[in-house]
């Protein structure tokens, strides 16, 4: 049977070697080794979010509060891209495909972006 990283691969159409590349530059030190340019993109991407023009895609989110969307997101992303581990330490682990579950009813774009680029950055 195909494993799941597999399919991650073929769906995303990005190398298993490529996605886990990520491990092998700590990117959180590299921006400077502080929560910033993370906490500043989050916001900036949930503010996007929040405000989009399409109902649709609005309503995916409608169960979070922003505020806590924005620190769910940058916490993860400090964490994985090489820096103190936030998100687990007040979430667990990322379990990102599980936590993704209820969304993957909406349209393709959301399945096709959430479950493969979940498991690889869901590793830690
Ligand atoms: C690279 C792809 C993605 C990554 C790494 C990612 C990561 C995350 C993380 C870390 C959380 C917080 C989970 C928690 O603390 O419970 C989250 C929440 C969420 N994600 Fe994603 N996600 C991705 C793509 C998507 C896509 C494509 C959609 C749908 C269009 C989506 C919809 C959501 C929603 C609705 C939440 C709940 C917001 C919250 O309360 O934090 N995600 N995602």
């Amino acid at each position: 049977m195909q494993s799941l990283q597999d399919k991650a691969s073929e769906w995303s159409g990005v190398a298993a070697a490529d996605a886990f590349a990520i491990d092998d530059v700590n990117i959180f030190e590299s921006l400077g080794g502080t929560p910033q340019p993370f906490v500043d993109l989050s916001t900036n991407f949930y503010t996007r979010v929040y405000e989009d023009e399409e109902e649709w895609f609005r309503e995916i989110f409608g169960g979070s509060k922003k505020e806590d969307a924005i620190q769910n997101q940058y916490e993860f992303l400090i964490q994985r891209m090489g820096g103190p581990p936030l998100f687990s330490q007040r979430r667990g682990h990322p379990a990102l495909i599980g936590r993704h579950r209820p969304f993957l009813g909406y349209p393709p774009s959301c399945r096709a972006v959430a479950t493969p680029h979940a498991t690889s950055f869901g590793r830690n």
